[in-house]
């Protein structure tokens, strides 16, 4: 079902007539396409909707090539990242021309899909620099961190399934809703992995995130649960290289306080919310979707 969206994504990249583009195109490691995995099953696989996924998914990739240059990664799904591959430069680059190429296909679309999904990539922009600001020093707000991940994450997803359903001409507010559920348990269940797998897993460094700073929903949960002393401890922690003692006194912690079950039951109750807009639907799949998310291990 997915070959026919990675089809329409090639001939978008061809349509830019750059060998050099294509050629690097083709050396992007593939993802999910959890986003028209959603779409195809809310708006059916219509010429408009399988436009409507290579759209996102080229947004998607783009997003994906920029934020490994911000976070420095060097691995992405086991492989060497393109900045990594090539330089800076190039993966920069390569995600301005095919978000742009996005863009123009977009702007051939029906009116309020094309608002919906460009305000979406206005709002992913913005929740990518407020991860970069909130990196900055030890985050203990959980307010911030929901803010930052609806924006970062949930806004794309968001827009995808609410432009499948006005494409469907299906009820868009809840359908929204849905996606922005799905979203947030999405980031939060990725940020979860980040503590409990190991590198080979992930295809990434474990226990990356509060390294480069980024206090996620489990690390704020154990920070209000510990003594003055091991806040004190957890703090100076933040932002190092840290030792495999220093790493497994964090994953103490974690583990003595429940930290990931607390975690996991947040995300829990986003999908129930999510779920219950979507029940009139009574499509099994779109149910499934979150289960999977809630228990995906990599
Ligand atoms: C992954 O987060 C990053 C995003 C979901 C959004 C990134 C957005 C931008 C870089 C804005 C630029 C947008 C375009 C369209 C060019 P993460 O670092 O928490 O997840 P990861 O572990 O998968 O890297
Ligand atoms: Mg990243």
């Amino acid at each position: 079902m997915l070959d026919i969206v990675s089809q329409a994504m090639y001939k978008f990249v061809q349509q830019c007539d750059d060998a050099h583009v294509l050629n690097l195109y083709n050396q992007i490691e593939r993802g999910k396409m959890l986003r028209s995995k959603l779409i195809l099953l809310i708006a059916g696989q219509t010429p408009q909707a399988v436009e409507l996924c290579a759209v996102v998914e080229l947004i998607h990739l783009s997003s994906l090539l920029h934020d490994d240059v911000l976070d420095e990664a060097h691995t992405r799904r086991g492989r060497p990242t393109i900045h990594m591959l090539f330089d800076t430069k190039t993966a920069i680059m390569l995600g301005d021309v095919l978000y742009s190429k996005a863009f123009s296909q977009l702007s051939l679309m029906d009116k309020e899909v094309a608002y919906t999904v460009s305000s979406a990539v206005t709002s992913l922009s913005i929740g990518e620099m407020i991860d970069i600001e909130l990196s900055k020093s030890f985050n203990t707000n959980q307010q911030s961190y929901m803010d930052m991940i609806d924006k970062k994450t949930a806004s794309l997803l968001e827009a995808s399934t609410k432009s499948a359903a006005i494409l469907a001409d299906k009820d868009k507010d809840s359908f929204a809703i849905y996606g922005k559920s799905l979203g947030l348990c999405f980031q939060i269940v990725d940020d979860i992995l980040d503590i409990t797998q190991d590198s080979e897993t992930l295809g990434k460094p474990a226990m990356n995130d509060f390294k480069e700073g980024k206090t996620t929903l489990s690390y704020m949960l154990l920070y209000h649960e510990l003594s003055d002393d091991d806040k004190t401890k957890l703090r100076s922690y933040f932002k190092k290289e840290l030792s495999t003692d220093e790493l497994n006194w964090i994953k103490e912690k974690i583990k003595k306080h429940d930290t990931i079950d607390k975690t996991r039951q947040i995300a829990k109750n986003l999908a129930k919310d999510g779920l219950n807009a979507i029940k009139h639907e009574q499509n099994k799949k779109l149910f499934d979707i979150i289960q999977d998310i809630l228990n995906r291990e990599r």
